[in-house]
């Protein structure tokens, strides 16, 4: 997989009924950007039957397409449009829980006796008649909810319009697993995997400990650590066979969501790499974004990788904040540059591409659900998913109708339209990195070198047979420049998009927040 991956959230992609949602059609209108851009695939966020509670990752049926986003002959047209011009379609497949619509909760709840009880994680009151442990939901309070009718309480680590499957229940496996092949059959290249690490729960329920480092102010869900909730070594089998799966296909991939330290994360490409192809690796969203940081993290994710295993990197997706207000300015571009010339298949998250801000979002137009059950902590997720920015226009080109989410205030300036005409924008620079990742086996497929990190500058070689590319990154706003007589070179690409092939002996120097692709000489 040593492809690009572009993540789409359908709702904010391209309207093209007028509803003021994104949809299928509007994805199809928008493939030739995508064409242009360069990138190999997209992963849509989910498109099924949903209350839309947590817009579309409360799944009500497995094998539909919501009306929202469209029908069947939508979807057959998305995936025959993008293969047509070859581009793969990754959907996003969500296992550990369903909406409470699902018929099979529906079922589940109807009574204890009911075939499909099991299929979800029903227990009794604990002996003071509260919940069955402490365990939290991720979206704020107990995770245990009541069901007055059958007197037992049900688990969700999300909405409790989110009850978890219970994937101790071989049926339940099966079932997902025949999901599975019902759209790999149609075509589907391959799944993301939602909450992967969240899969399986201890046997026992037994309490989740206390987080000593819990601070007032942090969300509620940070009180414990969700030792006994989350990454449970059985969760391992339950993957394999999710890759199993895949594997009854050519050429299909599993991508698993999984916010664990790179020890931990690592874990997921299974024994014998025989589960996740591509664990996200969501660690750059949350280090510090200085060089010493990013050296160390890189190092760290290197060296855990197991023998063979192929990496990658996440820059922003559609839970967390913008990688454009994250960090200052022109440090955007360097970001930019760092994911495109890391070792691993680079995720972009549509928009950023552009340079996207997290807009802000008023408490009245607020639709996170996460933000409604926890107002103020700052846990809103709707500043990352607003409406792309096509062009000049009042509504940026996204749709004709009432927005389900506003638009950035800068929409009129930073767009598609308007940035495709600047050799300078952030997009151009964008799609130049793309091209030379596309074209240089180094940047794609090579070795990863450190070579410096002294303070604001970052430099990595990367390197295939041959051929050499040496990436220069500035995380600091004062020039900087190293000096090695070792070092002759040709610049090709400037984060500024200027200085191409000028070239460099014994001094590299860089502006501040420049980041420069050098090719070395002899
Ligand atoms: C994942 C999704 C997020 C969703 C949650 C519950 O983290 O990325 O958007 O709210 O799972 O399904
Ligand atoms: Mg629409």
């Amino acid at each position: 997989m040593s492809g690009i991956l572009y993540q789409i959230y359908p709702r904010s992609f391209q309207d093209s009924d007028g509803d003021g949602v994104g949809d299928l059609r509007g994805v199809i209108q928008r493939l030739p950007y995508l064409v242009e851009l360069g990138v190999n695939a997209l992963w849509l966020s989910p498109i099924f039957p949903s209350p839309m509670e947590d817009f579309g990752y409360d799944i009500s049926d497995y094998t539909g397409i919501d009306p929202l986003f469209g029908t069947f002959a939508d979807f057959d047209a998305l995936i025959a449009a993008a293969h047509e011009c070859g581009l793969k379609v990754i959907l996003d497949l969500v296992p550990n829980h369903t909406s409470d619509q699902h018929p099979w909760f529906i079922e589940s709840r109807s009574s204890k006796t009911n075939p499909k009880r099991d299929w979800y994680i029903w227990r009794d009151p604990s002996g003071e008649g509260g919940p069955p442990n402490n365990w939290l939901s991720e979206f704020g309070g107990s995770s245990w909810e009541f069901d007055a009718q059958t007197g037992q309480y049900y688990y969700h680590a999300f909405l409790r319009s989110q009850p978890d499957l219970n994937w101790r229940n071989p049926a339940v496996r099966r079932a997902m697993h025949d999901a599975m092949r019902f759209w790999l059959r149609r075509g589907v290249d391959g799944f993301r995997v939602d909450v992967m690490w969240h899969l399986i729960k201890d046997e026992h329920l037994r309490d989740n400990p206390p987080n000593p480092d819990f601070v007032q102010g942090q969300q509620p869900y940070q009180q414990l650590i969700p030792l006994y909730s989350t990454d449970r070594p059985e969760v391992h089998g339950v993957v394999a066979e999710l890759r199993q799966a895949i594997e009854e296909f050519d050429n299909r991939v599993l991508i698993g969501e999984i916010y664990l330290p790179p020890q931990k994360l690592v874990a997921y490409y299974g024994r014998d790499l025989g589960g996740a192809q591509l664990p996200f690796n969501f660690a750059l969203i949350s280090t510090p974004w200085n060089a010493r940081a990013v050296a160390k993290l890189i190092d760290d994710y290197e060296a855990a990788l197991p023998p063979g295993a192929w990496p990658n990197w996440v820059l922003g997706n559609h839970d967390r904040q913008r990688i454009a207000s994250r960090v200052d300015g022109d440090q955007a571009r360097v970001a930019a540059m760092l994911l495109l010339t890391l070792r691993g298949t680079p995720t972009l998250y549509y928009g950023d591409e552009i340079g996207m801000p997290q807009v802000d979002v008023q408490p009245d137009q607020v639709r996170d659900p996460w933000e409604k059950n926890l107002p103020g902590l700052g846990v809103g997720r709707d500043g990352c998913r607003t409406p792309m920015q096509w062009d000049s226009t009042p509504q940026a080109g996204f749709s004709t109708g009432a927005l389900w989410l506003p638009l950035s205030p800068n929409s009129a300036l930073e767009n598609v339209a308007t940035e495709r005409q600047d050799p300078a924008s952030i997009l151009s620079l964008y799609q130049a990195l793309i091209r030379l990742r596309r074209a240089r086996p180094e940047l794609a497929l090579g070795t990863y070198k450190p070579v410096s990190a002294a303070d604001d500058l970052l430099m990595f070689e990367r390197e295939h047979h041959d051929r050499r590319a040496l990436v220069a990154l500035n995380f600091g706003q004062e020039p900087v420049s190293y000096e090695t007589n070792r070092l002759r070179g040709r610049i090709v690409l400037s984060t500024f998009m200027d200085r191409r092939d000028e070239v460099v002996d014994g001094r590299l120097a860089l502006r501040g927040s420049e980041g420069l692709v050098v090719e070395p000489l002899g």
